[in-house]
């Protein structure tokens, strides 16, 4: 270091190839530095404390609220189809559905729903009937004679369609569990799009925003 020479060849060669051993310029360390200054203290405000969010969470926070507007122009006529499969496509929701049945439900169904006293829910096969609104129906109305409690009364039609909307993510994922009772539901292709449609719908929407 003490002798330090511009442009001074090195001894070494590689394949002929020889180099010099020159400071690198200032302007290249400073950008060199602030980036590393930069990336702390990006992931610190981004990564670990969140306080501003990135471009996932903007998008994430946008389509909730889209989703929401959607839900809020359907609920007119009480729930459908639609709606419930739309609450379905929700994460929000279906956490908060989540919690409802792990509080209200998992005595009878289980804890991963597939089926103690009352049927495995995960499966294809229904006794009721696998539309949302069918499912609605049952979880609101019960179906007392079986020991399935009308929920309706006791949790109001908004965590019920919470709680179903839990059931409708659930359909078909077949966890282990009760051997399936009822008759096969096939999910309609209109079924099995419309979360997708309506999501993508919005997503195109606040996307050109
Ligand atoms: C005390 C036990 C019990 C509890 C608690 C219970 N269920 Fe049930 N559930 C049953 C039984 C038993 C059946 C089957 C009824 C029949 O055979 O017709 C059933 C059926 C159902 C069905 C229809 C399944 C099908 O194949 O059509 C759904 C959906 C359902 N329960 C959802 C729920 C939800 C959601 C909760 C919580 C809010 C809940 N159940 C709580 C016992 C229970």
């Amino acid at each position: 270091m003490s002798e330090y020479k511009q442009d001074q060849v090195r001894e070494h060669s590689f394949d002929g190839i020889q180099e010099f051993d020159n400071r690198l310029p200032n302007w290249w360390l400073w950008i060199l530095y602030g980036s590393i200054v930069f990336a702390v203290g990006y992931w610190v405000v981004f990564e670990t404390l969140g306080a501003v969010p990135g471009p996932n969470g903007r998008y994430a926070l946008e389509m909730e609220a889209a989703m929401e507007a959607q839900l809020a122009r359907m609920a007119g006529g009480g729930p459908r189809n639609e709606s419930l499969n739309l609450m379905a496509s929700m994460p929000e929701k279906v956490a908060e559905g989540r919690a409802l049945f792990e509080t209200y439900c998992v005595v009878c169904h289980a804890d991963q729903a597939q089926g103690n006293v009352g049927p495995n829910l995960t499966d294809s096969y229904w006794i009721h009937g696998g539309q949302p609104i069918e499912i609605y129906h049952t979880v609101t109305e019960g179906v007392p004679e079986k020991g399935m409690a009308a929920w309706g009364r006791q949790l109001g039609p908004t965590r019920v369609q919470k709680v179903v909307s839990y059931v409708i993510s659930l359909r078909n994922t077949n966890v282990a569990g009760k051997d399936p009772q009822g008759e096969l539901y096939q999910m309609t292709v209109d079924e099995e799009n419309a979360a997708d449609e309506l999501n993508s719908e919005d997503a195109g929407e606040s996307a050109t925003k």
